[in-house]
């Protein structure tokens, strides 16, 4: 029998300071929002700890690694939502163009780039919070919107995500008051933000 372990890899909070001077979305908003995500990472990177701890244990039948795990799968997904939604945003975006690939994927699904993006903002104003997700089938290259309310419930099952736009209402609660008629508003400005060069690479 092998003396080795397992041993889970560790994750880091990845920089986005250049994130400053968004349209709209405040300096101190993003300053909020990115201290949860860096939660999210701690807790993610505390939670693998503690199962393959307990793991390397035997103890893979106790309640607690049982609700360990999960609590993993909120964590995660925190983590890696967020990190979709912020490596989504720059500050030097621009128009999404007809020539972009993704701007002509939207078209062909949605007849244009102005009904796909009607459709994730409605998805987005639904009662609740949660995110409003671009996913594409890389079964049949069909792309859709989709809604998630946790972060770890109803993700569709081999999807590729392409944009993720965060509604929890920590996303524009420190900027746009009073709630929740401004998030109309703030989902205004997350488009004006988005860097479509990289939605874009997300299709290959
Ligand atoms: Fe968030």
């Amino acid at each position: 029998m092998s003396d080795s372990k397992y041993a889970p890899a560790e994750y880091k909070a990845k920089d986005y300071s250049h994130l400053r001077g968004l349209v709209g979305i405040t300096d101190e908003q993003i300053e909020v929002h990115l201290k949860l995500y860096g939660g999210y990472v701690n807790r993610t990177n505390a939670l693998f700890a503690k199962t393959a701890g307990l793991s390397n244990e035997g103890k893979t039948g106790d309640s607690s690694f049982q609700e360990l795990k999960r609590r993993l799968g909120w964590e995660w997904n925190g983590m890696r939502l967020h990190e979709y939604y912020f490596d989504g945003l720059t500050p030097k975006a621009g128009e999404l163009r007809a020539d972009n690939p993704f701007a002509k994927a939207v078209t062909a699904q949605f007849g244009s780039i102005e009904a796909w993006r009607a459709d994730l903002a409605g998805v987005a104003k639904m009662p609740g919070v949660g995110w409003a997700l671009t996913y594409l089938d890389p079964n049949n290259g069909q792309i859709w919107n989709h809604w998630v309310e946790d972060h770890q419930d109803g993700h569709p099952a081999s999807g590729r995500l392409l944009l993720a736009l965060d509604v929890w209402e920590h996303a524009f609660a420190v900027y746009r008051k009073p709630l929740p008629p401004e998030r109309a508003a703030y989902i205004e400005d997350f488009f004006a933000n988005v860097d479509w060069d990289v939605v874009a690479k997300r299709l290959a």
